[in-house]
C-alpha cells in the first residue's frame, strides 16, 4: 500500500472566517485522520510577505491560524504541521527551481499576469506595483510541495495552475539531476460547499463579507442577523434557491436539520426566527471550539512549542533531502571525486534491530538516529511474525501499534511521535537511495 501524502499551506495573510472552515479547515481535518494517509500542513509566512508589509500583522496572523487549525481538532502529533519560515531549506529549494524553470512560464502566472492587464489597461508600465516576491510566487509554492515529495496538494481551483508549475519544475529537474522529485497532483474535492457571504457572494475576505471563525458569540448573532434576504413578510413562503442564509446553515447543519428549516421556509417563517435557528445552530458547533481558540491564543508559548516540533519532524526530512539535492546540482564537497556515484553525506538513521534472545524467541526494537530506544516488542515465535509487525509499523506509523496491542510496547520516555518521526525519515532514506540508484 503507497502513504498518500498530502500537503498544504496556508497564507498567514488575514484572520480565519467561516469560508475557510467549511472550505479548507474543516475537510482537512477530517482527512488528515484517515488511515493510510500522512499530511503536511504549514503555515505559508514567506507568502504572506508578498503581499503584507504590515509586521505586527504577519505575526498575529500566523498566531490566529495556527490557533484556530488547533481548535478545530489538527492533531499536531498526526500530521506534520508547521512554519514555512521554520525549515530555510524551503528557499534553498527555492533557488535551485527557479533555475531550472523557464521565465516565460512564470510570465503566463495567472496572479502576475492579472497585474499586468491591469497595469496595461491603466496606461501605466506593465510591471508597476509588481514585486519580485510576486513573480516568484509559484517557484516558492513549487519548492513547498516538492521539498516534501507530495503526492496530492489539497487546494482551491485558483491554485491549479502553481500545481501544473510545481510539475514542470519536478520534471525540469529530474530531467537533468535525476530522478528526485515526485509529480505532484491538484486534489480538489468538489463536495465541499463554498460559503456565501454576507451579501450572498462567495464569503471572501477581498469582497469584505466575511464571518470570522471565531467571533464572539454577541457578534456571531450581529453578523448573522445582517445576512442579505429578500422583504418577504412573516407568513409569506421563502425561497431556499438563492438564499444564502439557507446556504450558510446547510454546511452546519445535519440532512434532518436542513430538511427541517427548508420546512420552515415553505410555511413562511419570519427572517428573524430564521436568522435565530442558524446563529444557534452554527454557535453550537463552535461554541467548545472558540473555548479552546481563545485558551490557545492566551497561551502563544503553547503553540510555539507545536510549531518547533512540527519543524524539528519536517526538518527531519528537508535537511537530509536538501544534502542529496545540493550534490545532485554538483554544489558538493571538493574532497569528492567528480562522479555521479558518489554517496551524499551519509547521515545516522533509525534503525530496527532485530534479533533472538537466549530463550530461542524472536524480538525487534526501533531506535532513533541518536541510539534512543523507541520500541520493544515482546517475544516472537519465529522472525517472519516479527517480521509482520516491523512492516505494519512502516506501512501505518504509530497508529499500528493499536492493532498490535500488548506485543510491541512504548519504550519509557518516547512517544508515538517520536516513533511516527523515526518511521518517516527511514521511508525517506529508502525512497532517497532507490533515486540514487535510478539516477545513477
Ligand atoms: N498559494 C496557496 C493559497 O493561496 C498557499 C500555499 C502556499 C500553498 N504554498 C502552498 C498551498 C503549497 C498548497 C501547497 O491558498
Amino acid at each position: 500500500m503507497r502513504i498518500d501524502r498530502f500537503l498544504t499551506g496556508i497564507t498567514t495573510s488575514g484572520t480565519p472566517h467561516l469560508g475557510n472552515y467549511v472550505g479548507s479547515i474543516r475537510p482537512s481535518v477530517q482527512a488528515s485522520l484517515r488511515p493510510g494517509v500522512q499530511s503536511f500542513y504549514f503555515l505559508a509566512d514567506y507568502h504572506a510577505l508578498i503581499k503584507v508589509g504590515d509586521p505586527a500583522r504577519i505575526q498575529r496572523s500566523t498566531l490566529e491560524i495556527a490557533a484556530s487549525w488547533l481548535a478545530c481538532g489538527l492533531n499536531p502529533d498526526k500530521v506534520v504541521f508547521y512554519r514555512q519560515s521554520d525549515i530555510p531549506e524551503i528557499p534553498e529549494l527555492t533557488w535551485l527551481l527557479s533555475c531550472v524553470l523557464g521565465k516565460g512560464v512564470l510570465n503566463r502566472a495567472h496572479a502576475y499576469k492579472a497585474a499586468v492587464d491591469k497595469n496595461t489597461a491603466a496606461g501605466t508600465d506593465p510591471d508597476a506595483d509588481v514585486n519580485v516576491g510576486l513573480f516568484m510566487y509559484p517557484v516558492l509554492m513549487g519548492a513547498d510541495i516538492l521539498m516534501f515529495n507530495a503526492h496530492q496538494v489539497p487546494v482551491g481551483r485558483d491554485q491549479v495552475q502553481h500545481i501544473e508549475m510545481a510539475r514542470d519544475m519536478a520534471a525540469s529537474f529530474n530531467h537533468r539531476y535525476g530522478e528526485h522529485f515526485v509529480a505532484p497532483e491538484a486534489a480538489i474535492d468538489d463536495f465541499v460547499a463554498t460559503l456565501p457571504g454576507l451579501d450572498g457572494r462567495k464569503m471572501s475576505k477581498s469582497y469584505d463579507n466575511t464571518i470570522a471563525l471565531f467571533a464572539p458569540r454577541a457578534q456571531l448573532q450581529k453578523l448573522i442577523n445582517s445576512i442579505v434576504t429578500d422583504s418577504k413578510a412573516p407568513g409569506e413562503p421563502k425561497a431556499i434557491e438563492g438564499s444564502a442564509l439557507f446556504q450558510i446553515y446547510q454546511a452546519f447543519a445535519t440532512a434532518d436539520e436542513t430538511r427541517a428549516l427548508q420546512q420552515a421556509y415553505a410555511n413562511g417563517i419570519a427572517w428573524g426566527d430564521a436568522k435565530a435557528m442558524v446563529f444557534e445552530r452554527i454557535d453550537r458547533e463552535m461554541a467548545p471550539m472558540r473555548a479552546a481558540y481563545e485558551a490557545l491564543l492566551a497561551d502563544p508559548a503553547k503553540i510555539e512549542a507545536i510549531l518547533d516540533a512540527g519543524a524539528a519532524k519536517a526538518r527531519a526530512i528537508a535537511t537530509p533531502f536538501m544534502t542529496k539535492l545540493r550534490h545532485a546540482v554538483g554544489l558538493r564537497d571538493l574532497r569528492a571525486q567528480a562522479s555521479a556515484n558518489v554517496k551524499a553525506a551519509k547521515m545516522a538513521l533509525p534503525l530496527f534491530k532485530q534479533y533472538r534472545e537466549k530463550d530461542g524467541q524472536f524480538y525487534f526494537k526501533l531506535q532513533d538516529a541518536d541510539g534512543k530506544l523507541l520500541l520493544q516488542s515482546a517475544a516472537y515465535a519465529s522472525p517472519k511474525d516479527a517480521a509482520q509487525s516491523i512492516g505494519a509499523l512502516q506501512q501505518q506509523g504509530a497508529v499500528a501499534l493499536i492493532d498490535l496491542g500488548a506485543q510491541v510496547a512504548l519504550a519509557e520516555g518516547a512517544s508515538s511521535a517520536d516513533v511516527d518521526l523515526a518511521l518517516l525519515a527511514l521511508r525517506e532514506a529508502k525512497a532517497q537511495a532507490k533515486s540514487d540508484k535510478s539516477a545513477a
